[in-house]
Parts: structure tokens; C-alpha cells; sequence
């Protein structure tokens, strides 16, 4: 008998028949899963859950399924699975690092160059026939400006490197120093706003990075600064970066993340001065089938008695 999985999220194609081949897999795209959508009986047959990283998995969720065994992420932030719950529990949790870092990295940058060089708005400008009566308004040059990266994980690291690509030069800020890191450390984020043109946010989300990016930070980047989020929407005091936009405290954001997603703050779709992304960075055919296979092999691994592959230490 195949083991039942509760599957969570829009895979690729590919993850999609492998779970079905694998599991008796029972797949839900709507989010949150409505109350009363599985049976008393199902709840009791679930040994697994395949949940995408920003949809995770709750207390309540996990406290529902007695025969869970094992949880396994699509995608590398945890911070939206109950971790203490599956704890209780002794139910591991596995993630896909190492795999999704270039890919983010690669629209980090593309957001950054997209905010200096205004593409979207430049592009907005041929179709509406702006053009015609007088040229694009200057854009903003990257090389020679200072690149603030908040968080020199994977995923900053694959952004530091590129943006040396784009003489830049590079500064960061996280809870601790990195001994085999070329870039200079700064111990304090205020002062890493204050010394960044543009003010990359690629930490972890979760309760220690939450408001990391407070009002000071913001006020620090100031109305010459562009804030880029590709992390999470709770790493930034969202009022504070609305009201700041509103004002021109700060000058610009190029958001992939946000609070409320995909019910982002209704005050984004009026304001000038963002570029908004729909949390895309690892959203290629070649990067979300290899996360999905990951996220199976953890599981096959779990129900084979084999070591799990990428468990969340
Ligand atoms: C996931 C993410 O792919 O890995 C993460 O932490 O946020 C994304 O890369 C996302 O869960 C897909 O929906």
C-alpha cells in the first residue's frame, strides 16, 4: 500500500505525477484549506505532508493528523511550519537547500537593475505612447554604488557574487561574522542602510528577523535608497515602508514578498515608487522541478527507512 501524503501547493507538473506515482497523494492548490475539506477518516490515514515553503504547515493542521510522520518542505524557508508542534511530536522536517540560491540571486538582481534602470516603467512608457512626446525621464547607474546585503546565506552570497559582476561594492549585515567572507561585515543594520544605495533583504524569515527592517533601518536607506525584499514580508515594518514611500522618506522598493500574500496591502497598487513581484524568486521550470524532486526524495527516504536526505536541523 502506498503511504498517504497530504500534498500542498501549485508544483510543477513533474512533482505533481511523481507524488501521484509514489503516494496516494492527495493534492490541494486552494489556500488556506478550508475547514471540513478532509474526512475524519483521511486526517487519520496521513503519514505525510508536501507543503510549498510560504504555505507550511500549522499547529492546527499538525495536531489534526495523529498519524503524521513526517513533513517536507518545497522550498528552503521553514518559517511558516509549526517547528515546535512537529517537535512535540518527533515528526522531522526536511527543506531543499542548495538548490534555489542562483535562481533567486538571478531576479534579485534583475529587480535591482529593474528599479535603477526603470524597465518596467520604461517599457510602460513605449506601449502608452509617452515616448512620443519627449524622452524617459534618467535612470539611476548600479556600478560604483554600495550594495547592503541583510543576510549572507546561500542565496545573499549567490546576490554578493553577482553583484561584484556589476562593481558594486558589497557590504553586509547578519547575526554573526563569517570568517570566509570577502565582504566587509557590519555589525550594526542601521549603519548598513545608511551606507547602502541599495538595501538587499535576503535573510531568513521567522521570529528572530521579524521587524529587522524597522522604521530606523528605512529612515537610514533615506529617500535616495531602494529596498529590495526577495526574503519574507515579515523581515520589513510594512506600514512603515508604505508610509515612507507615500512621503518620499524612501525612495523606492522592489518588493517579491510581502505580509499578506497574495492579498498584498492595497496601498502597493497605488504607489509610484514600488516594483511588485508575485514571491517568484525560485519560479523556473528547472529550479521548482528539482526542488519538488527533493521534497519527494525526502519523503521516499522517510517511508523507504532510509536517512532523510535535507533534514531542518
Ligand atoms: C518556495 C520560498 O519555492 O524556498 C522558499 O523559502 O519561499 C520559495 O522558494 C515557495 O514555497 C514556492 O511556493
Amino acid at each position: 500500500m502506498k503511504p498517504v501524503v497530504l500534498s500542498l501547493g501549485a508544483f510543477p507538473p513533474a512533482t505533481v505525477s511523481t507524488l501521484a506515482e509514489r503516494f496516494e497523494d492527495h493534492h490541494y492548490t486552494v489556500y488556506p484549506l478550508p475547514d471540513g475539506t478532509l474526512s475524519p477518516d483521511l486526517k487519520g490515514r496521513i503519514r505525510g505532508i508536501a507543503t510549498e515553503a510560504n504555505r507550511g504547515a500549522t499547529r492546527a493542521l499538525i495536531e489534526s493528523l495523529p498519524g503524521l510522520e513526517i513533513i517536507s518542505v518545497f522550498g528552503v524557508g521553514v518559517d511558516a511550519i509549526d517547528l515546535a508542534a512537529a517537535r512535540e511530536r518527533n515528526i522531522p522536517v526536511t527543506n531543499t537547500p542548495g538548490i534555489l540560491a542562483d535562481e533567486c540571486a538571478d531576479l534579485a538582481i534583475g529587480m535591482m537593475l529593474a528599479s535603477a534602470r526603470q524597465i518596467v516603467f520604461a517599457e510602460r512608457f513605449v506601449r502608452s505612447g509617452e515616448w512620443l512626446k519627449g524622452p524617459l525621464p534618467l535612470g539611476r547607474s548600479v556600478g560604483l554604488k554600495t550594495l547592503g546585503i541583510v543576510g549572507l546565506g546561500g542565496i545573499g552570497r549567490a546576490i554578493a557574487d553577482r553583484a561584484r559582476a556589476f562593481r558594486m561594492n558589497v557590504i553586509w549585515h547578519g547575526p554573526r561574522r563569517k570568517p570566509d567572507v570577502p565582504y566587509e561585515y557590519v555589525a550594526d543594520v542601521v549603519e548598513l542602510a545608511r551606507r547602502s544605495d541599495f538595501l538587499m533583504v535576503a535573510c531568513k524569515g521567522g521570529a528572530a528577523t521579524r521587524g529587522l527592517i524597522s522604521a530606523a533601518v528605512i529612515d537610514a536607506l533615506g529617500p535616495e535608497g531602494t529596498l529590495i525584499n526577495i526574503a519574507r514580508g515579515s523581515v520589513v515594518d510594512e506600514p512603515a515602508m508604505i508610509e515612507r514611500l507615500r512621503d518620499g522618506r524612501l525612495g523606492f522598493a522592489a518588493l517579491d514578498v510581502y505580509e499578506n500574500s497574495p492579498r498584498i496591502a492595497p496601498e502597493f497598487l497605488t504607489l509610484p515608487n514600488v516594483l511588485l513581484q508575485p514571491h517568484q524568486g525560485s519560479a523556473t521550470v528547472e529550479t521548482r522541478t528539482a526542488i519538488g524532486q527533493l521534497m519527494i526524495d525526502n519523503l521516499t527516504a522517510h517511508f523507504a527507512g532510509r536517512p532523510l536526505l535535507t533534514p531542518v536541523t
